[in-house]
């Protein structure tokens, strides 16, 4: 009867053990040698989630005539080669592949993977989804790629599992926001190779690769940063022994043909001595690895070790000690060492790896896959408060929301977002994003269907169904003569907007739930000539302006066949089209009652007259083109996926006069760059006339304070777009029986400083909720000072039981503001009836709070 306790006991003390010694308790002891240099061989490997081939041709190594590489590999190999010898560590960065893997893995493989990262030899760095570009991105997904990531290592290797360097040696030029949330994460360090040239050279020469980044004025985070020698994140020339690479062997035997170990070691230190000339402390870090390296990791570590062993047994003349480590054990030892570093407070932007290649290019290539990105996150952000709203006791829609979640976070990988994968990988991104957005719909159905049912009698809501091509103006849902429109709004302010939807038949009754008539106007569809063809469009649109209550939706319903009734008696819609036509034939101007705009001969916009003040604005718009460098012979720089270059410094003007039908913003090119994408960034669109794609430009007119205020509101409003689902009704009496017309998930929207950043559910009982103040110091009188905010009956369909407050990622605690007793949470009229103190909140300018809450579910 003893023994089973005495072998829990025994496991129980080795797992307290293990989890004394991460990498950061484990790191190596050096000797002590007056002016020594220490160096630290961290043998790592990059691997991108998709460029030449699909993230998952990557995993299994499919395709091998593309790329010779398939991470499983990677890890298998490094597994079975740590286990024999202690002293050997390997560092890894992508959770994307690092869950593939555990997913495809058995227990007892995985345990073993657990137990070397508890004892040190495997350290996780960076441990996002992927290693996020920082330009093309938008910082909330920024955010929840790392939170995706970090959360999931968590939660299979605990405390030991917790990067505590931010590792992005690939993307390619880096952003002082993106510093600050690693730095809001909690990192120690950030690392990267990519920076312009020139300022590499400049630091190479003033050792000031390593310096610390002042991330935020308004927050004053920062971080040690440091930017890799010479050769990006590779190995010295000469030392790589990889599959993927031709170098010679290390050969120590003397009985063997090629003997070589001394001449090696001799370059391997001339190295290390002229890299510690540029810094100024004695640690020394060498990479070891580089694309898709590890897939025969004994190769390198049966060279590492001779190299490491020939070196170390002449460290007494030379001073120089090699041992295996880790970037976060060479921080550490940065820090011991503990030099004066400079300071910065831009970015690394743009980025430029010679004179005439400088990677801007990547900001505007493949349009579609960026806006389809946009779009997915915002749907995300919608479909994860509505799921936080309707209680789900089960797990499934927790996974279900998780398969959007990592398709948006796979899309922040530095060749995807970037639009610098080949075509057929944009293609699976695609893919994997309108998987994610069905699923998203699945989950949006289950959702509201629980929110506006008005009780346990009512009937099914009909389905609720997105039109994924809204942007090109088709719409199966909305053919019908009676459908209803419900308008989400993912943005904790109130919405008035405009919906704008495809419309196939010609005039219309709108109406809200409660019989209000909606103002609305039908006019020709808005869209390029080119794409006329396109099956399904819908000549017509329908537009009208929605009032939709914070975190919530609002349904309005159109019929085509009220008007056939009341048409012969009085026809609104009639008149106001005639009203339409007249205007647009005999005048240049657009006006309402706030603002009126003069367009000139040329049909560009000429003059703006603010009607509430009689102030009048001239102002000139012109469009303007590069012609991009090609090069047929590879012997210049091309402008590409990557790089772009023009011809010529001046932009060229359009001379046609506009016809505001054209819209031809976004970029083409013939030739490669090549940067290794090996494709020209050439997407021809259906009709091979060209990819058209649909974008929105807002110009905010104004004076400068309001308009201060404004730019910072309208970005959320534009990110959150209206998502809009279309059902099929019978009446609005039948449906006002069964089902709410308008929801609202919070009680009162927040004041405009704030945002509501994150509203997920991570379980039945708690949801992590991210706020943050949007405005800088400075910038506003009245909107950029500190504002408390009382949390505690914010929300309508959950109460919050108690609240600790995370790090940004939401992977560890930073503090628990409070915690109530256990017992008030087992009835819900005694938590109700329980005295309590208002749950406030405080929030600086620019500051982002992540909070987890324990919540139990409100009656409605
Ligand atoms: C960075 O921040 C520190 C402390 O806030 C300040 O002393 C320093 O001047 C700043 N450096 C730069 C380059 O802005
Ligand atoms: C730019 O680089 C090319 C090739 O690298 C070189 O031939 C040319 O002289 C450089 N131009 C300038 C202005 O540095
Ligand atoms: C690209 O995708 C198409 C369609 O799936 C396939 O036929 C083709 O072989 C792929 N090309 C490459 C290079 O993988
Ligand atoms: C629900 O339906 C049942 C049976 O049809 C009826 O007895 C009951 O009163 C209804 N409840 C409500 C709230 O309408
Ligand atoms: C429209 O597309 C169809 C086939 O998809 C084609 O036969 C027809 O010629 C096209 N019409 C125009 C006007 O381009
Ligand atoms: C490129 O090659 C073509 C023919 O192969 C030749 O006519 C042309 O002059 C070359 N251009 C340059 C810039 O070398
Ligand atoms: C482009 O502008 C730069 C800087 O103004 C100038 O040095 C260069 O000569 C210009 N090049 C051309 C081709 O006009
Ligand atoms: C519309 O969106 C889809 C993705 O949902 C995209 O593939 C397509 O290119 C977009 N069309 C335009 C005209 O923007
Ligand atoms: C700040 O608030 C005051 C008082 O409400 C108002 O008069 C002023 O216009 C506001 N300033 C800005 C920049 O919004
Ligand atoms: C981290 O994971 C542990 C279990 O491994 C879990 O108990 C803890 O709640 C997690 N932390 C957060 C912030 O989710
Ligand atoms: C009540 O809430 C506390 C705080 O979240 C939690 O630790 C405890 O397990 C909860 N108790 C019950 C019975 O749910």
């Amino acid at each position: 009867m003893l023994s089973p306790v005495l072998i829990w006991l025994i496991f129980g003390i080795t797992g307290i053990s293990c989890a004394d010694k991460c990498s950061w308790t484990n790191c190596p002891k050096w000797p002590k040698i007056e002016g020594g240099i220490n160096v630290h061989i961290i043998p790592h490997t990059h691997d991108d989630l998709g460029w030449i081939k699909t993230v998952d041709e990557y995993y299994t190594g499919s395709k091998s005539k593309l790329v010779p590489v398939g991470v499983q590999y990677i890890f298998n190999t490094v597994i079975d080669e740590l286990q024999k010898s202690p002293d050997r560590r390997f560092s890894y960065a992508e959770t994307g592949f690092l869950t593939r893997w555990l997913e495809d893995h058995d227990s007892k493989q995985i345990d073993t993977l657990k137990r070397l990262v508890s004892t040190g030899q495997f350290e996780f760095i960076g441990g996002g989804w992927v290693q996020p570009d920082e330009a093309a991105s938008h910082y909330v997904e920024l955010i929840d790629q790392y939170t995706l990531g970090l959360r999931k290592l968590n939660e299979t290797f605990g405390e030991c599992g917790r990067p505590k360097v931010a590792w992005q040696i690939d993307p390619f030029g880096h952003s002082r926001e993106h510093a600050n949330l690693v730095a809001l994460i909690g990192y120690e360090a950030l690392f990267f190779s990519r920076i312009h040239y020139l300022d590499q050279d400049v630091r190479i020469r003033d050792k000031n690769l390593e310096f610390i980044w002042n991330a935020s004025d308004d927050l004053k985070t920062n971080i040690l940063t440091g930017i890799f020698y010479l050769w990006g994140y590779g190995p010295p020339p000469g030392f790589c022994y990889d599959a993927l690479c031709n170098d010679e062997p290390i050969i120590d035997n003397i009985a063997l043909e090629g003997y070589n170990i001394d001449e090696r070691v001799d370059q391997f230190l001339k190295y290390v001595k002229e890299k510690a000339s540029h810094q100024k402390h004695n640690n020394v870090m060498i990479l070891m690895g580089g694309d898709f390296t590890f897939s025969n990791a004994n190769m390198w570590y049966t060279n590492l070790d001779k190299l490491i062993r020939a070196a170390n047994s002449k460290s007494k003349e030379t001073k120089i000690t090699l041992t295996y480590s880790t970037p976060t054990c060479y921080v550490q030892a940065l820090n011991a060492a503990g030099p004066s570093l400079s300071q910065k407070s831009d970015d690394f932007f743009p980025y430029a790896s010679s004179n005439h290649s400088y990677w801007t290019g990547y900001f505007t290539s493949k349009p579609a896959l960026k806006g389809l990105i946009r779009k997915s996150s915002s749907i995300l952000q919608l479909v994860r408060q509505l799921n936080s709203f309707a209680t789900s006791k089960n797990g499934e829609d927790l996974r279900g929301v998780e398969v959007l979640e990592r398709a948006v976070g796979l899309s922040m990988h530095h060749d995807a977002v970037t639009g610098t994968s080949k075509e057929n990988v944009t293609r699976d991104y695609e893919r994997r994003l309108l998987r994610g957005i069905n699923v998203g719909e699945e989950i949006l159905n289950k959702a509201v269907q629980k929110l506006a049912k008005k009780g346990k009698n009512s009937t099914e809501l009909p389905r609720q169904t997105l039109c994924n091509l809204l942007n090109e103006s088709v719409c199966e849902a909305s053919r019908q003569k009676k459908f209803t429109v419900t308008v989400f709004n993912g943005n904790a302010h109130e919405m008035n907007s405009i919906a704008r939807i495809p419309y196939y038949g010609s005039s219309c009754i709108v109406k809200s739930a409660d019989n209000e008539e909606v103002v609305h106007q039908i006019g020709k569809t808005f869209f390029p000539q080119t794409h006329k063809n396109i099956s399904g469009i819908a000549p017509n649109e329908l537009t009208f302006s929605v009032r939709v209550p914070a975190l919530g939706f609002k349904t309005y319903f159109v019929n085509e066949e009220a008007v056939s009734h009341i048409e012969g008696l009085k026809s609104t819609v009639s008149s106001t089209k005639r009203r339409i036509r007249k205007k647009k034939a005999t005048t240049k101007t657009i006006s309402n009652s706030i603002i009126r705009l003069s367009f000139n001969e040329d049909g560009y916009l000429a003059q703006m007259k603010d009607l509430k003040t009689g102030t009048v604005h001239e102002l000139s718009q012109e469009f303007f083109y590069y012609e991009g460098m090609s090069d047929l012979n590879h012997t210049t720089q091309a402008t590409g996926a990557y790089i772009f270059r023009p011809i010529e410094n001046e932009s060229k003007r359009f001379e046609s006069k506009i016809q505001l039908e054209i819209i031809e913003l976004h970029r083409r090119a013939f030739h490669d760059d090549s940067w290794g994408v090996e494709e020209p960034l050439d997407e021809p669109g259906e009709d091979g006339r060209g990819l058209v794609v649909r974008g929105k430009h807002w110009l905010l007119l104004g004076t400068p304070d309001e308009i201060l205020q404004l730019q910072r509101t309208a970005a959320y409003e534009l990110f959150y777009e209206p998502t809009i689902t279309f059902a099929t009704y019978e009446s609005i009496d039948v449906y006002n029986k069964n089902f709410v017309g308008e929801f609202s998930g919070i009680t009162k929207a927040l004041p405009p400083e704030i945002n509501l950043l994150t509203l997920k559910r991570l379980s039945p009982d708690s949801i992590l909720l991210r706020l943050e103040h949007i405005f800088q110091n400075g910038e506003n009188p009245n909107l950029s000072t500190p504002i408390k905010l009382d949390i505690e009956n914010l929300f309508t369909r959950f109460e919050i039981i108690s609240m600790e407050e995370l790090n940004l990622a939401g992977n560890v605690q930073s503090g628990i503001i409070r915690n109530w007793p256990n017992s008030w949470n087992s009835s819900k009229r005694r938590v109700k009836n329980l005295p309590r103190e208002g749950i406030s909140v405080e929030l600086k300018p620019m500051e982002i709070k992540t909070w987890r809450l324990s919540v139990i579910e409100k009656m409605p």
